[in-house]
C-alpha cells in the first residue's frame, strides 16, 4: 500500500495528477481501531482518519439514525425483572444519546427520546482536550428525499428509519493517522468532569507558548546557569508558577505532563506541542492502522435498489471476495424485553418531586424501531446492536454479496460466548467487546448494493407482512394514500417558495433556523409593539444548530436574486403573548419537522423482527437460553 502509494507520487510527477486521485478514493478514509482512550480493564474502539481532513469537511459517510422511545419508562415495570432491564437501558444509553442532530427531540412531545446513530456517533471516544469533530446537523435536516415516495402507501412506512444522513464534520485541520474526537456537548463536560481537572485546546496552546519561553530562557542564559539552579529554576516554574497561573488542578495536570529536565523541553517541542508530547499515540501510521485497524467507509448510503426498502448499503470501493466490508461493534442486550414498548404514565420523585415516567400496566403494544436493526437468533432472548458505520443501511437479499462472521481482531472477546447473557453487562464487562465483520463473498465492483441474509424466519415474517398490508389496506386500516410528511414537503421546498399564509397539513410544523440580532436602520419595536429583528449568521458558532431551530409563521416573502428572504414571526415559549418579528429569514433556513406521535415510526401495522446471525455462526453455550425452535415443534 505504501509502496504503492510512492511509486503513485512519483509517476504523478511524471504523468499527470488522474493516478493520485484514482489512489486516494482507494485509500481508506476511516479506521476502527483501539482508541488510545482504552485501557486492558475497559477496552474501547476509536475512529481513525486514514486521510487528512481539512477544518470543516465530513468525516465519512452519513449515517442512519434510530430513535427510542421512552426506552427507559418501558422498562421500570416494578417487578423481579426490574434490575436487568434498567441495567441494558443504562448500558445501551451509555454510548447513544443524542437526538438533536437529526431532530428526534421533535418525536415525542413528552418523555425521553434516544437516538441511536451507528459509526461516528457510537463509536468516536470523548476527549475534551482533543475534540475535532462535530455533529453537521443541516446534512440530517435537509437530507435529499431517497426513495421517500411521497403519499405512496406500501409495506416499509414505519419499518426503517426515515432519518439518516447524521454526518459529523471536522472543527479542526486533522492530519492522516489521527483519532476522530466527537464533541459531547459542553452540558456532558459539565456533568461529567470537574472543569479544573482537565485542559481544554486552548490550554493546550498556552501552554505550548509557555514552554517556547521557557526554551528561550534557558537559552538566553545559558551560560550563567549551571544543571543544578536550571533544575532548581525548571522545577519552580512549571509547579509554582503554574498552579498560580492555571490553578491548582490545571497546574498539577500541566508539570505531569510537562518532562522532568529543561533539556528535555526540545522534544516537547520537536513532537509539535503538548499534547502530541503526551498522548503520541492519538496519531496512527497508516501501516499499524493497516494492520491493527478495520476499514469502515467501503460502504456508502444511497436510495435502495429493492422496492420500497428506503435507504440501502453501497460499495464505496471495489471490495474482493473474502475481504472485509465493514466492520461492526456490537452492542450487546442481554435481554430482548427491553425493546418491547409499553403504554407510559408520569409519577413523581418522593424526594423531590421531580417527574419521571414508568410503565403504565404490563400489555405489550408494540416494539421498538431498533428491533429491526438489531442482530438475533431465534434460540436466544439476547439481541445486538451492530455500532459499525453505514451497516445498518445493509439491506436482505436470499442472493446476498455478503455475511456476518465473528472477527479475529484481538479486542474481539470470543471467550463471552461462554459467559451467562447478564454476564456480560456485570462490572468489569461493560464494554464493547464483540466485533462482527461483514465479508464479501463475492468480488463486489464500486457501486453494488451489499445485501447480506436475513434468515428465513425473516422472511417468512416479511412475506406475511406485505400479505397483511395489503389487506389491512384494502380494509382501510392502512391509509391508502400515505400522508405526506415533513420530509416530502423539504424536498419539494429546497428550491421552491413558500406561499405565505398556505395551510401545511396539520402533521407537519414549519420551523426555522434563528440567530437574530438588532436592526441597525430601523427602529428595534414597530407600531404595534412588536419586536423587530434581523436574521443573522451566527458569527463563532453554527448557525443550522437545532439549538436554533425555533416554531415559526412566515408573514411576507421577498424575492432577492434567485432565492426568496421572508419575514417570519416568532414566539417564545414563555411569553406567546409577545411576538418578535423576525426579517430577511433566507429560504434555507426554514423547515418541515413531522409533529409529535406522526412520523412513519409510529405507523401501528409497522414491520419488526430482528436480523438473524446465521446459525452456524451464532455460538453454542449459554447463549442459546431460548430454544424455542425445539419446543414448538
Ligand atoms: C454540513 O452539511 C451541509 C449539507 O451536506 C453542507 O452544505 C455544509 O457545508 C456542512 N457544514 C459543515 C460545517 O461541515
Ligand atoms: C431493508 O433494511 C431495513 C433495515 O434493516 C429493513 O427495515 C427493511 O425492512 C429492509 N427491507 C427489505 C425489503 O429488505
Amino acid at each position: 500500500m505504501v509502496a504503492k502509494r510512492s511509486l503513485c507520487l512519483l509517476l504523478v510527477a511524471a504523468l499527470s495528477s488522474k493516478c493520485s486521485r484514482a489512489e486516494e478514493e482507494n485509500q481508506c478514509g476511516l479506521y476502527l481501531a483501539t482508541s488510545s482512550t482504552s485501557t486492558a480493564a475497559e477496552p474501547k474502539w476509536g475512529i481513525f482518519a486514514g486521510k487528512s481532513y481539512s477544518k470543516q469537511s465530513r468525516i465519512g459517510f452519513g449515517d442512519i439514525a434510530i430513535h427510542t422511545h421512552q426506552m427507559e419508562a418501558n422498562a421500570l415495570s416494578g417487578e423481579d425483572d426490574e434490575d436487568l432491564l434498567t441495567n441494558i437501558v443504562d448500558f445501551f444509553e451509555n454510548f447513544i444519546w443524542v437526538p438533536h442532530p437529526v431532530g428526534g427531540q421533535f418525536e415525542l412531545d413528552e418523555g425521553k427520546v434516544v437516538t441511536a446513530i451507528p459509526g461516528g456517533g457510537t463509536l468516536s471516544c470523548f476527549n475534551p482536550k482533543m475534540t475535532n469533530a462535530d455533529w453537521n446537523h443541516s446534512s440530517a435536516f435537509f437530507r435529499e428525499p431517497w426513495n421517500e415516495e411521497k403519499g405512496v402507501s406500501h409495506p416499509g412506512r414505519g419499518s426503517y428509519s426515515t432519518f439518516y444522513e447524521a454526518s459529523i464534520h471536522a472543527t479542526d485541520d486533522i492530519e492522516e493517522g489521527m483519532e476522530i474526537f466527537i464533541s459531547y456537548g459542553e452540558n456532558y463536560v459539565n456533568e461529567n468532569s470537574d472543569d479544573n481537572e482537565e485542559l481544554s485546546k486552548e490550554d493546550m496552546k498556552k501552554v505550548d507558548m509557555t514552554v517556547n519561553k521557557i526554551v528561550e530562557f534557558f537559552e538566553k542564559h545559558q551560560d550563567e546557569l549551571d544543571e543544578e539552579s536550571k533544575n532548581e529554576i525548571y522545577q519552580f516554574l512549571i509547579r509554582d508558577v503554574m498552579q498560580a497561573a492555571a490553578g491548582e488542578g490545571k497546574g498539577k495536570i500541566i508539570s505531569e505532563v510537562l518532562p522532568d529536565t529543561p533539556d528535555e523541553l526540545r522534544a516537547v517541542i520537536a513532537s509539535g506541542g503538548v499534547l502530541d508530547y503526551s498522548q503520541p499515540s492519538l496519531v496512527r501510521s497508516t501501516e499499524w492502522l493497516e494492520q491493527h485497524g478495520r476499514c469502515m467507509d467501503n460502504i456508502r448510503p444511497g436510495p435502495s435498489t429493492i422496492p420500497h426498502a428506503g435507504r440501502g448499503a453501497f460499495a464505496s470501493r471495489k471490495i474482493a471476495a473474502g475481504a472485509v466490508v465493514a466492520p461492526t461493534p456490537l452492542i450487546q442486550i442481554p435481554d430482548e424485553e427491553v425493546l418491547n414498548m409499553y403504554d407510559v404514565k408520569v409519577e413523581y420523585d418522593e424526594n423531590d418531586g421531580t417527574e419521571f415516567h414508568v410503565r403504565n400496566g404490563n400489555e405489550v403494544f408494540g416494539s421498538q424501531l431498533l428491533l429491526n436493526y438489531c442482530y438475533g437468533h431465534p434460540e436466544s432472548h439476547m439481541l445486538f446492536y451492530p455500532a459499525g458505520a453505514g451497516v445498518s443501511f445493509i439491506n436482505h437479499s436470499k442472493k446476498p454479496n455478503a455475511q456476518l462472521v465473528w472477527s479475529k481482531h484481538p479486542n474481539h472477546h470470543s471467550h463471552w460466548f461462554q459467559l451467562e447473557p447478564e454476564e456480560l453487562l456485570e462490572e468489569g464487562n461493560r464494554y464493547l467487546g464483540l466485533l462482527m465483520e461483514v465479508v464479501a463473498t463475492k468480488d463486489i465492483a464500486e457501486g453494488d448494493e451489499i445485501f447480506i441474509d436475513y434468515g428465513d424466519l425473516w422472511q417468512e415474517a416479511w412475506d406475511e407482512h406485505v400479505k397483511e398490508w395489503e389487506t389491512l389496506k384494502k380494509r382501510g386500516v392502512v391509509p391508502k394514500r400515505w400522508p405526506t410528511r415533513a420530509a416530502d414537503l423539504n424536498a419539494e421546498f429546497a428550491t421552491k417558495p413558500y406561499k405565505v399564509g398556505a395551510n401545511y397539513p396539520e402533521n407537519v410544523q414549519m420551523k426555522c433556523f434563528l440567530v437574530i440580532s438588532k436592526p441597525v436602520d430601523e427602529e428595534p419595536m414597530n407600531a404595534n409593539g412588536d419586536k423587530v429583528r434581523i436574521w443573522t449568521k451566527h458569527k463563532t458558532k453554527e448557525t443550522f444548530d437545532s439549538s436554533n431551530l425555533f416554531d415559526c409563521t412566515l408573514i411576507d416573502r421577498q424575492d432577492v436574486d434567485d432565492t426568496y428572504e421572508y419575514s417570519v414571526s416568532w414566539r417564545s415559549v414563555a411569553d406567546p403573548s409577545k411576538q418578535t418579528i423576525v426579517k430577511h429569514v433566507p429560504q434555507k433556513a426554514i423547515i418541515f419537522v413531522d409533529k409529535p406521535h406522526t412520523s412513519d415510526q409510529f405507523t401501528p401495522e409497522g414491520f419488526r423482527h430482528y436480523i438473524q446471525i446465521p446459525d452456524d455462526v451464532f455460538p453454542e453455550g449459554p447463549w442459546r437460553d431460548a430454544a424455542v425452535a425445539e419446543d414448538e415443534e
